[in-house]
């Protein structure tokens, strides 16, 4: 089979918001330095929840790695997408396996939905990893610890304070709510909150970036976000949050450059890395060089993750996919924030890179 044949072009669906400019970098003073990531022999990465759930999306064997569909279910199995995602990543190392639950999607129904259908048992997990503070990836993480069903004592890693901080995304129609996660009560609960803001091996497997260094002129935050002030002296006063550290009142909003996202890799035995980007606010070439740089490894297996160009000018896109070939990925996985246009390029630039996304893929890196 051919990879090209993986291209279902029918029901990608994509977010609304917009790109806009940058500021200062609060990233110079952080040093982020090779921390020795940990060689995995396979990873499993299931997708567990996405926007798309495509029953017509082509898997198999491909050159370097395995992709498998969940198949059409009629009831008991079927699988639910929404906007939001949730990754379950099972690697091995020796005899060692590791489970990791990378972000929550956005509500309980859907992933745990998903999860009974996908056949994953949240409580195997080893760690927890939250890319950043919107609530299309946090959003059934508490309902999730409240039930039960991940065990206590669980680290959490996060890539900062604002991840725990209220957001929200400016739109023509008003202020959309993103939520806010609160830490004290995971706390209460027993979840551990590691703020990860430098590169962080999790459970002996993959490691996260750290908050990553803004190295393109071409990759802005999303001009619509912003963060609501909090208190003064609390953890989400203005003053804390990176660019912007400008002292507004508490409950005023300031410009959001998700200071605190971080992405996840992992190294896998002679293949390179597998970058997982999530929601890519920071840019998803940033978020490669980072992983890159981190690791003190050059070659990039598979780009995987919301890439957040849904909303992106064309130019944006183009010089995003230039900058993939240069990376030379084997596979690009673009998902949820990615848009129709940027898989449509990578589509055209990189045919035999592309993998369609649909919720309840299962990809083999590794086999
Ligand atoms: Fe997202």
């Amino acid at each position: 089979m051919h990879r090209r044949d993986l291209l279902k072009l029918g029901a990608v669906a994509s977010g609304t918001f917009a790109m806009g400019g940058l500021t200062r970098a609060w990233w110079s003073t952080a040093s982020a330095q090779p921390a020795g990531i940990p060689t995995v022999d396979r990873l499993t990465m299931t997708v567990a929840v996405d926007n798309v759930y495509d029953i017509f999306a082509k898997g198999g064997k491909l050159d370097t790695i395995a992709v498998e569909r969940a198949p059409f279910a009629r009831s008991g199995n079927t699988l639910l997408s929404e906007h939001g995602l949730a990754y379950h990543l099972e690697s091995f190392r020796g005899s060692e396996r590791r489970e990791i639950l990378l972000d929550f999607a956005l509500t309980d129904g859907a992933i745990a939905n998903n999860y009974r259908a996908l056949k994953l048992d949240p409580a195997r997990a080893d760690a927890l990893i939250l890319s950043h503070g919107h609530v299309d990836h946090y959003g059934a993480l508490t309902s999730l610890v409240d039930q039960g069903a991940i065990k206590p004592g669980l680290t959490l890693y996060a890539g900062g304070e604002d991840t725990f901080c209220q957001r929200v995304v400016i739109t023509p129609a008003g202020q959309m709510d993103m939520g806010q996660l609160d830490r004290p009560h995971l706390e209460s609960r027993g979840v551990k909150v590691v703020l990860a803001k430098q590169p962080t091996v999790v459970a002996g497997h993959p490691m996260t970036t750290g908050q990553i260094e803004r190295l393109t002129d071409f990759e802005k935050p999303p001009a619509a976000g912003r963060l609501v002030s909090g208190p003064m002296d609390s953890a989400c006063a203005s003053t804390h949050f990176g660019t912007t550290r400008v002292a507004v009142k508490p409950g005023e909003l300031v410009f959001d450059d998700f200071q605190g996202e971080h992405a996840t890799v992992y190294n896998v035995k002679n293949r390179g890395l597998v970058v997982i980007t999530s929601c890519g606010h920071a840019g998803v070439v940033n978020s490669v060089r980072q992983a890159q740089k981190v690791t003190g490894i050059e070659k990039v297996h598979a780009i995987v993750g919301g890439f957040h160009l849904a909303p992106a000018p064309d130019e944006i896109v183009a010089k995003t996919v230039a900058a993939f070939k240069g990376i030379k990925p084997d596979y690009v996985i673009p998902m949820h924030c990615t848009g129709l246009n940027t898989i449509v390029a990578v589509q055209r630039e990189m045919p035999t890179a592309l993998v369609m996304p649909s919720t309840g893929t299962r990809v083999i890196f590794g086999a």
